[in-house]
């Protein structure tokens, strides 16, 4: 935990969302990613491609949130849904079992959203969420999310998100997800 002088730890208004340069800041944004979410160094390093990759995407956008110090503590990163991505090839066939396959068209992708675990619970994943996702031009937005009641999916519902298609299994990924997709603005 990072403390002000006083010994004050950061209040949530000390800590600014804002547009974040995710390619210039992609190993902080993956050292945030590697202990909220839990990453081995070797998924690290192939995340850190993967998100380079993507950041190249039409309409790709992030956020970040920032201590007075300037230390990243949470980010948010996505992009208008592609059809030819890897991970809309996954949820495609699980989208259109369930009837829900239009979703895959106009929406807007949360990719990665992470909040540093000293950071949690005051607001500011909600900030990046709606922030971002108040910037797309798209009238939707999907994304997914490990099917359990963790704070990311009550995050997710309380905005409006509901399960699109679940299990659905990713290739390598040992727990099943959910897809989720809420109309934009997402609600407040
Ligand atoms: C999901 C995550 C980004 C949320 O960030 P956050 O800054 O802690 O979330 P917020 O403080 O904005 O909380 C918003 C809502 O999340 C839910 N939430 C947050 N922490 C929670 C907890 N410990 N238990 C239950 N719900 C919780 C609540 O619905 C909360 O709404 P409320 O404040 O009105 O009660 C954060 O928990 C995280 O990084 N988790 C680990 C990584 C992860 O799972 N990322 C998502 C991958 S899909």
């Amino acid at each position: 935990m990072l403390h002000l002088p006083g010994g004050r730890t950061p209040e949530p208004e000390d800590v600014v969302v804002g547009p974040l340069d995710l390619a210039a800041r992609v190993d902080e944004a993956l050292a945030v990613q590697a202990v909220a979410f839990g990453l081995t160094d070797e998924e690290v390093g192939v995340r850190r491609h993967i998100v380079l990759r993507h950041l190249k995407s039409p309409g790709a956008r992030a956020l970040g949130a920032t201590t007075p110090s300037g230390r990243l503590v949470g980010f948010v990163y996505g992009m208008p849904n592609d059809r030819t991505h890897w991970w809309s090839t996954v949820v495609q066939p699980y989208l259109r079992a369930a009837g829900h396959e239009d979703w895959l068209d106009d929406s807007f992708v949360i990719t990665e959203l992470h909040v540093h675990p000293d950071y949690q619970n005051r607001g500011i994943g909600r900030r990046l969420i709606t922030t971002i996702t108040d910037g797309a031009a798209e009238p939707r937005s999907i994304l997914s999310a490990i099917d359990t009641d963790s704070p990311a999916r009550a995050l997710y519902r309380s905005l409006g998100y509901g399960d699109l298609a679940r299990p659905v299994l990713f290739p390598s990924a040992p727990s099943p997800y959910a897809v989720m997709g809420a109309p934009l603005p997402l609600r407040r």
